[in-house]
């Protein structure tokens, strides 16, 4: 199962193609929007998030409700693209004030210079528009359509913040449904009450200042069984490749698996988790620290994971940077932009997982309809039973 994605931030529509997802799964399409007006929300973002209500809809690969094993095309127009006919022509450049105007002044923090060298492009709008978070847009819509595929497995995902800047959160112990529920209901993600006060007092601080903050957000998947990824090759360990994923949604630096960090600074006996057995609950850890993962394979427990945001790049009291055509320094003019987008990164993490999840449970109980995943799925439960 693999998908790939195009289309600019202010380009007519973005695109994605799902390939080698399975036949009979019931498409719930408010669920599948549902997340990705998650992805917009949040304190501390910009006026673009208002401008765009993003709505996914299912071009091929569908139909009458159900996926037919074809791929799966999805599509999102982008409201805003009236604005943006001259400057984003496809077919010839306008001749036109905004038709000829260039990015000649690269932004630190992105992918504006080394994408201009590498692809030789003097304008740099033609890297700063597929380098955007609107693309995480399509990576939602695609997590969204996985977790339809878990959901018919009982596999959950939730995500909340653990810091924005220098304000932590409380890790919360609650069932996944009620932390979903609080999460949805706070402007920054969090349960903690006191927490979710100073975190949004920090971001109005920070855009106050013309500056910006990053932060931490944390990913649980309950339900996954047993055996997902494998030990036995490098780029088969899900971990890793949860990891990687993490690490290539925009502005993310880091990520942990479990206590991650944690774990170099404390002794063995208090980082790994002890097995136990009881009839009921068959092999089980009484603790987490691992996160779910064991020699790259789940062990049964939730799988745990946390993703380091830096804070947002364009910032109202720019940095220097030098103009491509006179080699001369300039400080960016003020520009429109996110103060903080770590709940909305949050939501972007969460999919990305899911479908990563998606994927190892496509490799282990792989099948080109649900009933045919469903008996794979069953009959390994029964043989992981009587071990
Ligand atoms: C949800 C989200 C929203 C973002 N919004 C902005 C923004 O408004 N302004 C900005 O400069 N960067 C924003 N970024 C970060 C940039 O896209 C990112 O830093 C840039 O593409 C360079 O990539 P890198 O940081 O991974 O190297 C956002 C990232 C995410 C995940």
């Amino acid at each position: 199962m693999r998908y790939l994605t195009a289309g600019e931030t202010h380009g007519p529509q973005l695109t994605a193609i799902i390939e080698g997802f399975p036949s009979n799964i019931t498409i719930d399409f408010e669920a599948m929007n549902h997340q990705l007006h998650r992805r917009q929300k949040g304190h501390g973002r910009g006026r673009r998030m208002q401008i765009e209500k993003d709505t996914a809809s299912i071009v091929g690969g569908v139909r009458h409700g159900r996926t037919t094993g074809a791929p799966i095309a999805l599509v999102v127009e982008n409201n805003d693209w009236k604005h943006w006919t001259s400057i984003m022509n496809i077919e010839e450049q306008p001749d036109t004030v905004e038709g000829k105007r260039r990015v000649n002044r690269p932004r630190p923090g992105h992918a504006d210079l080394s994408g201009g060298l590498k692809y030789n492009q003097r304008d740099l709008r033609n890297i700063l528009e597929r380098s955007s978070a609107r693309e995480t847009t399509m990576r939602v819509a695609c997590g969204a359509v996985a977790r339809q595929l878990l959901e018919e497995f009982g596999i959950k995902l939730a995500s909340h913040v653990v810091r924005i800047g220098e304000v932590e959160a409380k890790a919360p112990e609650l069932p996944i449904d009620e932390l979903i529920r609080i999460t949805e209901e706070s402007p920054v993600r969090v349960v903690d009450a006191e927490a979710e006060a100073a975190m949004v007092a920090a971001i109005d601080a920070a855009k106050a200042d013309g500056d910006t903050l990053g932060g931490i957000v944390e990913v649980i998947v309950e339900g996954a069984p047993v055996g997902l990824g494998s030990h036995v090759q490098w780029d088969r360990k899900l971990d890793g490749r949860i990891a990687q994923a993490v690490l290539s949604i925009q502005a993310f630096k880091g990520c942990e698996i479990g206590i991650g960090f944690e774990a170099a600074k404390l002794r063995g006996s208090k980082v790994h988790d002890a097995i136990h057995f009881d009839e009921n609950s068959g092999f089980h850890r009484a603790t987490n620290r691992a996160g779910g993962f064991e020699g790259g394979m789940t062990t049964g427990e939730p799988i745990v994971v946390r993703g380091v945001m830096k804070p947002i790049s364009t910032l109202y009291k720019p940095l220097q940077s030098v103009d491509i055509d006179t080699k001369e320094p300039f400080t960016a003019q003020v520009e429109r932009s996110d103060t903080c987008a770590v709940p909305a990164a949050g939501v972007i993490m969460e999919n990305v997982v899911a479908w990563e999840v998606a994927q190892a449970f496509m490799e282990k109980f792989g099948g080109d309809s649900l009933e045919e995943i469903r008996r794979n799925y069953e009959s390994y439960l029964k043989q992981v039973e009587s071990y």
